[in-house]
């Protein structure tokens, strides 16, 4: 998830100096915004800071992240020829910086926590490469799709080919997951989900020498299709509960989730209830990763982020401050 978000003061810090992108292209300092919130909250993973439009900058696409927006795209795909354009190369020769930050959180990482490389599922990237920018009813990108499917196909190959390098070359790097964040996924029907997304997530997915995790949201009808295109671990938003979600996703996947982000704006009680809500629905059984049903809200306050880790650990027989201690110890 967007873990580290604008909650964290020394994130804000670091932000008001430097873009989200120019963050990315230092990898020094890209490692260090990764490790902000595994150094203040203890979690077990890193998830590396960076954009699922990061590797569309290596495609050549001239992309910025608008604060408040969301990623906006100069000259947004209309066309074949446009399609054609797209670059499809390996990250080490356009996006270097990325895998870089990856390698050195690596080395600084304790070896008991993971590091969570990730990709833009092809539904999602595309629509803002359709879109330019973000959009509530996908308009564009279904006309395209509906209408001009040959074109539609040939860009989902193309994204499909250059992140799977690009997963690639950050479980070379050091990843030890990978996430695909296909968020707008829910926008589509089950039947046009399998017809024109899901075998390119597949062949992304399979393209991974790592476990991984298949996320998106408002996708309680998808989520038999997300399990059947892959994942070893299937991220659930907040809508279902954990336990119906894994019966739909299948007992034999591990699932990620399900806490509502904007629940942690409500005062404890709420907060502690739903955690423990969440903990006893998926019983104990091997194979869930707590976790927000989405990213952090930037208002939330950074304290009750690392009250519900203990909780979390404390509930499932971690020792949270003894994790942040190793830490602390590398
Ligand atoms: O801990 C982390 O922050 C992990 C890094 C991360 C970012 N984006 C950094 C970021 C990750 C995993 C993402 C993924 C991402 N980016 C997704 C998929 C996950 C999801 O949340 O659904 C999507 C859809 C995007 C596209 C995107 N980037 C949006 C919609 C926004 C929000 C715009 C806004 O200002 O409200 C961004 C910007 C962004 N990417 C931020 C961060 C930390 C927030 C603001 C910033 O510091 O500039």
């Amino acid at each position: 998830m967007r873990q580290a978000g604008r909650s964290l003061p020394e994130y804000r810090r670091i932000r008001a100096q430097h873009d989200l992108f120019s963050i990315c292209r230092q990898p020094e300092l890209c490692a260090e915004v990764t490790l902000q919130p595994v150094e203040r909250h203890g979690v077990d993973a890193a998830v590396i800071y960076s954009d699922i439009m990061v590797p569309a900058l290596g495609m050549g696409v001239d992309v910025e992240l608008v604060e408040g927006v969301g990623p906006v795209v100069a000259a947004p795909i209309a066309s074949r020829r446009d399609v054609e354009a797209l670059i499809v190369a390996d990250p080490e020769e356009t996006v270097a910086y990325a895998l870089e930050a990856i390698r050195l959180v690596r080395r600084d990482l304790a070896s008991e926590h993971a590091v969570v490389g990730f990709a833009g599922g092809p539904l999602t990237v595309a629509g803002y490469l359709i879109e330019g920018r973000p959009s509530r009813t996908f308009t564009r990108l279904k006309r395209l799709m509906y209408g001009s499917p040959a074109v539609w196909h040939l860009l989902m190959e193309r994204l499909a080919e250059a992140f799977s390098r690009y997963v690639a070359g950050q479980v070379r790097a050091g990843a030890d997951v990978i996430q695909l964040f296909d968020s707008w996924a829910g926008t589509l029907s089950v039947t046009d989900y399998e017809e024109f997304v899901a075998s390119y997530s597949r062949q992304i997915l399979d393209s991974v020498d790592a476990p991984t995790i298949h996320f998106a949201t408002g996708c309680t009808h998808l989520l038999s299709s997300l399990a059947r295109a892959g994942g070893d671990v299937i991220g659930v938003d907040w809508r279902l509960p954990i336990d119906e979600a894994w019966t739909v996703v299948g007992l034999d996947r591990a699932v990620q989730g399900n806490l509502d982000p904007a629940v942690l704006l409500a005062g404890w009680d709420r907060i502690e209830g739903e955690a423990r809500r969440i903990l006893a629905l998926a019983g104990g059984r091997p194979g869930h990763i707590f976790n927000l049903g989405h990213g952090v809200l930037p208002e939330t306050d950074p304290a009750v982020l690392t009250r519900l880790v203990e909780l979390v650990g404390d509930a499932s027989g971690r020792d949270a401050p003894a994790a942040r201690a190793a830490f602390e110890h590398t």
